[in-house]
């Protein structure tokens, strides 16, 4: 059984991938930090899929703890790299924080990797390395813009590191996936993302709101150039994103990549507004959300969606989900965790 090592794997997207590995056969061993996610995934997991991963509770910042892990394993040739700080707003105010987390983890997972024989790394990407592109939809070819937070730039530099240590290395090969927005949850709901706190994104601040945890959802902005002034996002069911990391795996493993290192964005290739993100919720839901429109947040850009043509030919994938069915996982979701927090 070919075994995969997730870092941040008790997270959002970590925990939705692990199960679709597992369905598709591997055997998955998880480590995480737990800095912003829970030990109940590991369950979820198993109720989803019938069978536990590995667990190992460390820190992909500590080299020491990270090659604990690779000597108990003896190495890890298929690593899919998930860990990482991804509040933006926090990271203005962190910045060390988030270049040290972020960028000493990919730094020690490659070396680890290179003493290991090399291997293949999938990793997370974002499509804030892409700011406010200049024609839509944005391809893999568009140029990086300056990156709006430390956040941003982390991701940026990271796919530096990896392009150039690939470049030399022999043994490494690699895909980053630039993810747009996942959304949504598991349909079983017995994983989704886990907020602490107020939420920064919209989806989990508009379920919030919808439960009754948040009074109101403030729209930001609306003097932006689209159908309702709203601005635009490319939003998708984080299942379709799990499968995504799936296919890019196979094919390193498989050897189809063109070349050690690529990118591909993935998203549904189409634009919504905040708006019709809203009447859409309301529609699945039946509930009416209390919202009001303020003005733009710093930072924030107009409208950015993917040109997934690069992901549908070469990974041989593309969203299954709709829209609705993804923001009808995110309200069961919302709704288990009020079940779960009135037993506590
Ligand atoms: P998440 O916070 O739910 O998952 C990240 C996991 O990494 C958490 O479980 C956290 O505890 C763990 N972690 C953080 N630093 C660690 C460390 N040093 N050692 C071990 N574990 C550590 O976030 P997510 O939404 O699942 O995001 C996963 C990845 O995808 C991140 O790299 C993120 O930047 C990237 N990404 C997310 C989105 C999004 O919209 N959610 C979009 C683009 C890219
Ligand atoms: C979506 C839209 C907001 C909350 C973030 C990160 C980015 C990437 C994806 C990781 C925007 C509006 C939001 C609210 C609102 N993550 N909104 N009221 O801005 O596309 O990007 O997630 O890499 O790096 O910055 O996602 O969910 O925060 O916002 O009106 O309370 O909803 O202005 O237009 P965003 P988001």
């Amino acid at each position: 059984m070919k075994v995969v090592l997730l870092t941040g794997g008790t997270g959002y997207i970590g925990s939705h991938t692990a199960v679709e590995l597992i369905i598709a056969g591997y055997k998955v061993v998880i480590v995480d930090n737990l800095s912003n996610s829970s030990i109940d995934s590991i369950d979820g997991i198993q109720k989803i899929t019938g069978v536990k991963p590995d667990f190992v509770k460390a820190d992909c910042s500590v080299f020491s703890e990270i090659q604990a892990l690779f000597d108990k394993y003896n190495g890890f040739s298929s690593v899919i790299h998930f860990a990482a700080l991804k509040a933006v707003g926090e990271s203005v105010e962190k910045p060390l924080e988030y270049y040290h987390n972020n960028l000493s983890s990919l730094i020690n997972l490659l070396q680890l990797m290179k003493k290991w024989n090399g291997g293949n790394l999938v990793f997370s990407s974002s499509c804030t390395i892409y700011g406010q592109p200049d024609t839509l939809p944005v391809t893999e070819k568009s140029p990086y813009k300056p990156a709006a937070s430390p956040y941003g730039n982390t991701k940026k530099i990271a796919e530096d590191i990896l392009r150039d240590t690939i470049n030399v290395s022999g043994s490494i090969k690699g895909i980053s996936l630039r993810y747009f927005n996942p959304i949504g949850a598991h349909p079983t709901s017995e994983i989704g993302e886990l907020p602490l706190g107020k939420p920064d994104n919209l989806i989990p601040f508009i379920t919030q709101t919808a439960i009754g945890i948040r009074e109101k959802l403030q729209i930001f902005g609306s003097d932006y150039d689209s159908v309702d002034g709203t601005a635009i996002r490319d939003y998708f069911h984080v299942v379709d994103l799990a499968k995504a990391h799936v296919l890019a795996l196979k094919r390193l493993e498989e050897n189809r990549n063109k070349t050690g290192f690529e990118v591909f964005n993935v998203g549904a290739g189409k634009g919504v507004t905040v708006l019709e993100i809203v009447k859409a919720f309301e529609k699945v839901s039946g509930v009416k959300l209390n919202y009001e429109i303020i003005g733009r947040r710093a930072g924030d850009i107009e409208k950015v969606w993917a040109d997934t043509t690069f992901a549908n030919a070469e990974l041989n994938w593309k969203v299954q989900s709709t829209l609705e069915d993804a923001l009808l996982t995110a309200w069961n979701w919302e709704k288990k965790l009020r079940v779960v927090r009135s037993e506590k």
